[in-house]
């Protein structure tokens, strides 16, 4: 074809980009890879191939790391760690700006070496992935940088394990590697086995920086070399793909004590509403799914159209659908590449195979491992195309008449990763994105990102948040471990009749008091043996009727920031107007004298949440674009809580404070020890503006009330500050519908101290939502 056939025809001309130079890096290295371990590279071992999917041709031989290596990188990484972070942010910074140079410097290089490895097109691997890389290290080198001020009081985890995937290779690499390192952590990663290439480059980079050694460590291998590393002495582990995967690491880690994020699959709606400006919005569809060839975890894999415009809709979108380029992805006039594997393609093809719907695809895809872009509509919201996912260049639609309806379908899945809004009225747009259950929402946009903008899933897609102040967050800890949590036992008695006054608590559900469904109740017995009270012994029973409780409190959750300050403020007066008695009691139950400085601390803790209602909202983030990414803290939803066992009072107000003050609703089980300071709380919380469900108290034993909300698919999130030993069963059942947990692994509280009233409540009292909207010129 001649130049001047191309402008008679306007049809496209191949514009290939060269792979000699990244295939030279290849042949130079041997085309057979070792690890990189303590700064050098090991000599190959076993090794597999990785291939290019765009041609099936072998690009070099991988090691598969053995269980000696994986030990061996770890121990590099905890070697490095302690000098690493003691050189401080300032100097880890200059590490970090020469990292993010080099990547720049060898863009090129590295863009091609994706695209290679990986089969997406160079056009995404050169303009995305590799500019977003390099973002991410500069970004990092900033926060470094800024230490001292911006994470006061806190410290690195310590050595990280991180687990990536193969459709972004070294953007997941960039965004695991630089928030570790900026914040004094060492890492040993593990890319996935299909793309290991960059990581490898990214090796040599890290060397060429002069990076101490042992501070990045890389294993290559397959799924094996992850559980290795999940199991090995590391402090965190950082894990993105499958959430199959996911829930088996949650439970591998249960009860370990090890920190962990999981960013996993998504099912993400892309919603368009008959104002919307149609031609953008699908000009927007090429984006959401048809980029990277759909093996994007947040990918605009669900379409919901308007119902009025939706014939409309569809005829534009086929028409592009019909005019994209899927082919080389060298070429950088493709918009659609190769899929990354056969294995995935096959994948792909047998869901597409399984499911009926009326199907368009974009004709001209060549042989071998593509394909082709595909629309899928008429689809009922229940098709299994419609709830799982495809992670392919499938597009599955569906129709919707009212903003309520496509909110509804919206949220109809398991996953809660991103969510994209198409409409001209900004009332719509910002409506529905509060609304809509996911950690990043676009507004007339999708698929942006940015360093500083946090990034992560709610449900099944995960939990922790990678990017901005938050994601960093996620690799440090609190500079000061807790006093070790005692165990506490009740005291025994034998006298019968309860002294002077009978004090026979009931559960606090909906609203009510509830008798135990068990019809059980326990002795409690003050420290001279008298008997003081009885206190119901909760069941299942009783769990799933507070949390139905919870679930239906959903006011509490849409009331104003300022309503629930003054409903806590009025819960505060009316606890301190009860000092006294509460006092005595307290002292009566736990046999000592600290009733009246538990009251006391208590009431100010109540003040202190109130205060913060109104004060915690999240806050604008500067991304390079024309837009603002608004980093925005919504309430987890149903929070379920094991008080302290010690401070009966002020243990249960330190956990109950902020959870509501941040607009959630639970269901708080009380001291097992001292269990009845649930009914003063009872008759305070009815006297009280705190609507019914919004905090629901059982009494019981611990570890089996603990393990029915572990259990539980409509609990968001467990906080434990119980015994250690609970943990373990509760990070283990929670990988279930994995909620969030934040559970005592040994170290308790100082619950009068400033660690018992941090902003880390706040932080667990709330999840993230990245609201993504244009603004500016
Ligand atoms: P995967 O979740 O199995 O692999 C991701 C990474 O985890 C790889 O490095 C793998 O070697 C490692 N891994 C596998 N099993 C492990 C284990 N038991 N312990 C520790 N690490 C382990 O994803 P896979 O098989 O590559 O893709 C399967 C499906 O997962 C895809 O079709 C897609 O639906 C989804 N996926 C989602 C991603 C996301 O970003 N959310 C990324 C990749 C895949």
């Amino acid at each position: 074809m001649t130049v001047k056939d191309i402008f008679e025809n306007m049809d496209y001309g191949s514009a290939p980009e060269s792979a000699g130079d990244a295939l030279a890096w290849i042949t130079d290295q041997g085309a057979r890879f070792g690890l990189f371990i303590d700064g050098e590279f090991t000599a190959p071992g076993d090794t597999f191939e990785t291939t290019n999917p765009a041609t099936g041709e072998v690009l070099a031989d991988i090691t598969q790391a053995t269980a000696d290596d994986v030990a061996a990188a770890v121990a590099a990484a905890r070697a490095a760690q302690p000098e690493w972070e003691a050189i401080g942010g300032p100097a880890r910074a200059r590490f970090l700006y020469a990292l993010a140079r080099l990547l720049q410097k060898h863009s090129r290089l590295f863009a091609v070496l994706e695209t290679l490895d990986n089969g997406k097109p160079i056009r995404e691997a050169r303009d995305v992935d590799i500019a977003l890389a390099h973002r991410h290290f500069y970004y990092h080198a900033g926060c470094a940088q800024l230490e001292e001020t911006q994470a006061q009081g806190r410290v690195a985890q310590g050595v990280c394990g991180q687990i990536i995937p193969w459709n972004f290779p070294l953007l997941m690499l960039a965004w695991k590697v630089a928030p570790a390192l900026a914040m004094g952590n060492t890492v040993v990663l593990k890319p996935a086995e299909w793309t290991s290439l960059t990581a490898l480059l990214f090796a040599d980079i890290c060397r060429q920086a002069g990076l101490p050694k042992g501070v990045v460590n890389i294993v290559t291998g397959d799924g094996a070399v992850g559980e290795m590393i999940v199991t090995a002495d590391v402090d965190k582990i950082a894990f993105t793909g499958s959430t199959e995967v996911g829930r088996k690491i949650r439970q591998a880690t249960a009860g370990s004590g090890k920190s962990l994020t999981l960013e996993l699959g998504g099912k993400s709606p892309y919603i368009v509403f008959e104002d919307a400006d149609l031609d953008s919005a699908v000009e927007g569809l090429v984006d959401a799914i048809w980029f990277n060839g759909g093996q994007v975890c947040c990918a605009g894999s669900r379409l919901l159209v308007q119902e009025g415009i939706a014939d409309r809709f569809y005829a534009k979108l086929r028409a592009r659908m019909d005019k994209l380029r899927v082919g080389n992805p060298l070429d950088k006039s493709i918009d659609v590449g190769a899929i990354v594997h056969p294995e995935q393609l096959a994948r792909i093809r047998a869901m597409v195979e399984a499911s009926g719907g009326d199907m368009h695809q974009t004709a001209g895809v060549p042989e071998g491992c593509y394909y082709a872009p595909t629309l899928i509509t008429d689809l009922s919201n229940a098709d299994p195309l419609m709830q799982e996912e495809i992670f392919g260049p499938v597009l599955v639609a569906t129709t919707f008449r009212t903003p309520s309806e496509a909110i509804e379908i919206a949220n109809n899945t398991r996953y809660g990763l991103a969510a994209t809004v198409w409409s001209e009225n900004i009332n719509v747009a910002l409506d529905v994105a509060p609304r809509l259950a996911a950690g990043v929402v676009w507004v007339n946009g999708t698929n942006m990102f940015d360093a500083a903008a946090p990034f992560g899933g709610i449900r099944e897609s995960g939990f922790g948040r990678e990017g901005g102040p938050e994601g960093l967050r996620a690799y440090s800890k609190p500079a000061e471990k807790g006093p070790l949590v005692t165990e506490i036992a009740a005291f025994e008695g034998d006298s019968a009749e309860p002294q002077p006054v009978d004090r026979t608590a009931k559960h606090y559900i909906g609203g009510k008091q509830a008798r135990p469904d068990g019809g059980y109740a326990r002795n409690i017995y003050d420290a001279s043996g008298a008997l003081i009270g009885q206190s119901p012994i909760g069941n299942r029973k009783d769990i799933r009727n507070a949390v139905e409780a919870a679930r239906g409190a959903k006011g509490w959750s849409a009331a104003t920031a300022h309503n629930r300050a003054q409903v806590i403020y009025f819960l505060a007066e009316n606890l301190s107007a009860r000092a006294g008695e509460l006092a005595k009691t307290i002292d009566r139950m736990t046999g000592q004298d600290t009733g009246a400085d538990e009251v006391e601390v208590a009431v100010n803790r109540l003040f202190h949440y109130a205060a913060w209602s109104d004060k915690f909202a999240g806050d604008a983030r500067a991304v390079p674009m024309r837009g603002l990414a608004m980093a925005l803290r919504e309430p987890v939803g149903v929070i379920g809580a094991i008080a302290p066992n010690e401070f009966p009072l002020l243990g249960l107000v330190s956990v109950m404070a902020p959870a509501i003050a941040m607009g959630n609703r639970t269901v708080i089980v009380a001291s097992e020890a001292y269990p009845l300071i649930t009914q003063d709380l009872t008759q305070i919380l009815e006297t009280s503006d705190v609507p019914a469900g919004a905090v629901n108290l059982i009494t019981g034993p611990h570890a089996e009330l603990a393990a029915t909300l572990a259990d539980h698919a409509d609990v968001d999130a467990l906080w434990s500050f119980g015994a250690a030993a609970l943990a373990g069963d509760i990070e283990r059942r929670a990988a279930g519908n994995l909620k969030r947990t934040w559970v005592n692994h040994g170290h308790g509280r100082d619950w009068f101290g400033p660690d018992g009233q941090s902003r880390n409540f706040l932080e667990e009292a709330t999840e993230v939502k990245t609201v993504w909207v244009p603004y500016g010129a």
